[in-house]
């Protein structure tokens, strides 16, 4: 047995090993119960007494020596894997730190809040589970009159009462007694202007922004849900003049005095005249907006004094305005959840 060669190989395996697991593989090799030196040992006994006085020592020696060895180079490869492969470098550029996105419906939906405060109008919201009456009766959409064909709708099922009072403003009793439960998600935000008069005087202005709700077929410019703002003014002697300055002053904040927009004349139970407003985007007209002054039958039904108060009315698409503001060709974008989409903004 050849202790010297033994050791010769042992010593160069354990210089070259540069980890751990290879260590602990030589170790088992050279130091294990099957190693050569642990067989060495093993057959002292089997020898003549003078020769186990000399190979004793030696190979026990050898393993003492081989187990420094093994222990120290661990410790260096431990030492080694702690500490930074490159020292730190200052003048090497920084990493950027990535930061959070508004959504372009956020951006959109606070630049719609400040131009309107801007004109003193007051913000309100309302619930997104509302009921028939509300969402159509009230806003002279009987059942079984064919505008509600407009609205696609999601009924909800049953007929149970939804708490929906904390809605209800209480300073000023309510007026319908015979008001349809029957429960639905709001298709406009529309049926807040009866609640909202149902509660207050005039004359007031205020908007309601907020989330509504159609059964219909998704496409680049349709989805089952979006969002809707809706205008209320009612005074004394608010005309559709007032309603062209308000509407076309917002234009103009929001996209600027070069926007280009029209009115046309449209059909909604709720106002007369009707009308709707487009926006020019790339070459074609974008509807955006529905109006017209509020229809009398809108003031029958929260007992208002026609004679006395006029107001006009608007429901218009925050998505549709995002689109024509920040040119997105696909409304269903929006809500795609994708963080490619949303870092642009
Ligand atoms: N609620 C209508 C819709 O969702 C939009 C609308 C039209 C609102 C005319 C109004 C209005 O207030 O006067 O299609």
């Amino acid at each position: 047995m050849d202790l010297f060669k033994i050791k010769r190989g042992a010593q160069n395996g354990i210089k070259k090993a540069s980890d751990i697991k290879t260590l602990e593989k030589l170790r088992v090799k050279y130091l294990g119960r099957k190693s050569e030196i642990t067989g060495v040992l093993r057959s002292l006994k089997n020898l003549p007494l003078k020769e186990r006085k000399e190979i004793g020592p030696e190979a026990n020696n050898l393993r003492k020596d081989l187990e420094k060895l093994f222990i120290a180079r661990v410790d260096k490869l431990k030492s080694q894997k702690s500490k930074p492969k490159t020292e730190l470098d200052i003048t090497r550029p920084g990493k950027k730190v990535s930061r959070g996105h508004l959504h372009p419906l956020t951006k959109i939906d606070e630049e719609i809040r400040r131009i309107f405060t801007s004109m003193n109008f007051s913000v309100i919201e309302g619930p997104e589970i509302e009921n028939e009456y509300y969402n159509f009766d009230a806003l002279n959409i009987p059942a079984g009159h064919p505008a509600r064909d407009m609205w696609d709708t999601f009924w909800l099922r049953g007929n149970q009462q939804f708490p929906i009072s904390n809605f209800q403003f209480s300073n000023k009793p309510q007026v319908s007694k015979s008001k349809s439960q029957k429960l639905l998600l709001r298709t406009h935000t529309s049926p807040m202007q009866i609640r909202y008069m149902e509660a207050h005087n005039p004359p007031f202005q205020v908007i309601i922004p907020g989330r509504v709700f159609r059964y219909e077929a998704t496409d680049a410019s349709h989805e089952i849900n979006f969002y809707n703002v809706e205008g209320l003014m009612v005074g004394p002697n608010v005309t559709l003049a007032n309603f062209k300055f308000v509407v076309e002053e917002f234009f103009k904040k929001l996209f600027g005095p070069k926007v280009k927009f029209r009115f046309r004349p449209v059909y909604f139970p709720f106002v007369e005249p009707g009308l709707e407003a487009d926006i020019k985007f790339g070459s074609e007209w974008l509807e955006v907006m529905g109006a017209g002054m509020v229809h009398r039958k809108v003031f029958d039904a929260v007992r208002y004094n026609q004679d006395q108060v006029q107001g006009f009315a608007f429901g218009m698409g925050p998505d549709r305005l995002a689109m024509i503001k920040y040119n997105i060709p696909d409304i269903r974008l929006f809500y795609s959840g994708d963080l490619r989409f949303i870092k642009q903004f």
